[in-house]
């Protein structure tokens, strides 16, 4: 697999604001939500940025702003240099090949009535990747490298969630994007799945050099994916640093209520936290 459009896939976000309002009509106050309130960070290629924060703290909205799929009230977004083309024109459309996003819940993100392998070939038609039969032979190769061979005749409905994802992560890598910007994309699995899709997503890290951006309220699964850790409260990022690191040595109050909610990995770092707490 090759890259999809030249460049790297590196992603910077500066100075990021994501305003909401709603009401503001005779009976309803205006409201206003600083959902994203000044962010700046930077997506290196291959790499892997977690987004830890609280529900409400603004990690989805950073997550679709980084995917280009909603503009933010300010600031600038670039991928390998380029600004993203203004949302819903031509060139919007041909980028987003190059930025895929994996939610939550892969039984919404599939089609109901599609097998899983005719959704894989439409995504494959709708970005004019490979012509005629090699794309039934790309289908079952990705369906291969995502742990489910030949199922490529399956619906949704016949597959666990675990495997739902797969197939949501096979659908995605075919258009081999840049990056992937994964938001609880493991939060609604069990432990023991949440894992294997870890590993899955690894090991196509590890192969064609994607850059995951990883959200997710749960440190304790932030941790086993990040290269660098970035800490989100309330629309801005309170700590970043290497995983180890923000691990080890937490800088922020915040990090370290989120932190204490996560069982300690090793005993070395289970003692600095009662040292840090003594
Ligand atoms: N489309 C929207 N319209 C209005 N408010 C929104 C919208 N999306 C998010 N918000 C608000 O912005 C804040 C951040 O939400 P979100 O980005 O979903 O946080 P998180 O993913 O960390 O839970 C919340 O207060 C949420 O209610
Ligand atoms: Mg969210």
């Amino acid at each position: 697999m090759t890259a999809a459009v030249a460049g790297q896939g590196r992603l910077v976000l500066q100075n990021i604001v994501r305003v909401y309002t709603s009401g503001g009509g005779f009976f309803a106050p205006k409201t206003v939500v600083d959902a994203v309130a000044g962010v700046s960070i930077t997506l290196e290629p291959g790499e892997t940025l977690g987004i830890v924060g609280e529900s409400g703290s603004g990690k989805s909205t950073l997550g679709r702003i980084a995917a280009g799929i909603e503009g933010p009230s300010s600031g600038t977004v670039t991928l390998d240099g380029k600004a993203y083309a203004p949302i819903g024109s031509a060139a919007w459309r041909r980028e987003r090949r190059g930025v895929q996003m994996v939610f939550q819940n892969p039984s919404k993100a599939l089609d109901p009535r599609m097998s899983i392998g005719n959704q894989i070939e439409e995504a494959m038609q709708a970005h004019g990747i490979i012509r005629g039969n090699g794309r039934t032979a790309r289908m079952e190769e990705m369906l291969a490298l995502v742990g489910l061979p030949g199922m490529g005749a399956r619906f949704a409905h016949q597959l666990s969630g675990g495997q739902q994802q797969r197939a949501v992560i096979a659908r995605a890598l075919v258009l081999e994007p840049k990056l992937v910007v994964c938001d609880e994309a493991v939060s609604a699995l069990d432990v023991s799945v949440q894992a294997q899709i870890i590993n899955l997503l690894n090991d196509l890290k590890a192969r064609f050099g994607i850059g995951y951006l990883f959200i997710s309220h749960d440190l304790g699964v932030v941790r086993h994916i990040s290269d660098r850790i970035a800490v989100m409260q309330k629309g801005v990022i309170v700590e970043t640093g290497n995983a180890a690191e923000v691990f080890a040595n937490p800088q922020h109050a915040y990090t370290r209520s989120l932190l204490a909610a996560v069982p300690a990995a090793t005993p070395a770092e289970r003692r600095a936290r009662e040292r840090r707490s003594a």
